[in-house]
């Protein structure tokens, strides 16, 4: 049995979707369901829910926003995966808790290896890090799965930002100087639950292969659509944001490769089949 947090999300819903199409017993759970930052809830639920594993999906992610409301984020990510890793290790079951590219610093132009040394520069970064210690704290059988960019059908991500943008204006200005893997949640659903399938616990990563800056994304959605819109790249230091983002997000995929798993199809594919379903 496994168990879904964070299923009404963009990846959640798809790990749902993929646990129903192979007939795999799970239950998706959201914030209705249960309040991840209330340990009585969760303790609550629990106790009477048994499972295997735990795919925990559910997040704050307005990396943003998140500048402001800290402790919302905090308690979202940090105490809400502190209080399903406590169950998870007192259960000894296995919990699959995905992290993101933000918890590196983004220097230099090499990929991160999953051991690299961690340094986020936003809330958002440092409340996902504070996730992994507590669930690297808490639980024996874990899998880490950072991912990066995540597009997928609910419409809450860059791609569809670009082609709700497109439709007002002629000129767009895109960031050309952070550079990472577009992933499309499908794809990582399906890493996930093969991985739940097996006892092959570790840190990985988790996102389509190759590599481009947001600005060649947005090209490339204008370009596969056939949209007319001048995109005009800009530099992090003229597109400034509330939350600081690294500018190296490449990801190596050597502890995923070595436990026997399969890469992700490259980004432009994902991309392409995406856009084919709007
Ligand atoms: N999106 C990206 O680009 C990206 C990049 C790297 C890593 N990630 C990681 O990938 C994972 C999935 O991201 P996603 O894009 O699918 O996020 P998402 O669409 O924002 O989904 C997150 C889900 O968590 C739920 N949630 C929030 N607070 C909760 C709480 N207190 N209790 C229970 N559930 C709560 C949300 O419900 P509400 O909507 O009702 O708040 C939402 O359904 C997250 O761990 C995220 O950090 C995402």
């Amino acid at each position: 049995m496994i168990i879904v947090t964070g299923a009404a999300g963009q990846l959640g819903s798809d790990v749902c979707r993929i646990l129903k199409e192979k007939n795999i017993p799970h239950r998706g759970i959201d914030k209705n369901d249960v309040d991840i930052t209330s340990e009585k809830e969760v303790k609550a639920f629990f106790d009477y829910t048994d499972f295997d594993v735990l795919i925990h999906c559910a997040a704050y992610t307005a990396v943003d926003k998140a500048e402001e409301e800290k402790e919302l984020c905090c308690a979202i990510n940090a105490k809400g995966t502190e209080n399903l890793a406590k169950i998870c290790g007192e259960k000894n079951s296995a919990i699959i808790y995905i992290s993101t590219d933000y918890v590196f610093s983004g220097e230099g132009e090499k990929p991160f290896e999953a051991d690299d040394k961690k340094a986020p520069l936003s809330v958002y970064g440092k409340s996902k890090y504070e996730g992994e210690r507590a669930v690297m704290r808490l639980c024996e059988k874990y899998f880490i799965v950072r991912t990066s960019w995540v597009f997928g059908e609910q419409d809450r991500n860059f791609i569809a930002t670009m082609l709700r943008l497109s439709q007002t204006k002629n000129e767009i200005n895109v960031v050309c100087d952070q550079i990472g893997s577009p992933t499309y949640s499908a794809d990582l659903a399906l890493l996930l639950t093969e991985m739940a399938q097996t006892e092959k616990y570790g840190v990985y990563h988790g996102t389509n292969e190759g590599y481009c800056s947001w600005y060649e994304l947005a090209k490339k959605v204008f370009d596969y659509k056939k949209i007319s819109v001048k995109v005009n790249p800009v530099t992090s230091e003229e597109y400034i944001t509330p939350a600081k983002r690294p500018k190296n997000s490449r990801l190596s995929k050597k502890t995923l490769t070595d436990a026997g798993f399969s890469l992700l199809p490259p980004w432009e594919n994902a991309v392409e089949r995406y856009l084919d379903q709007k």
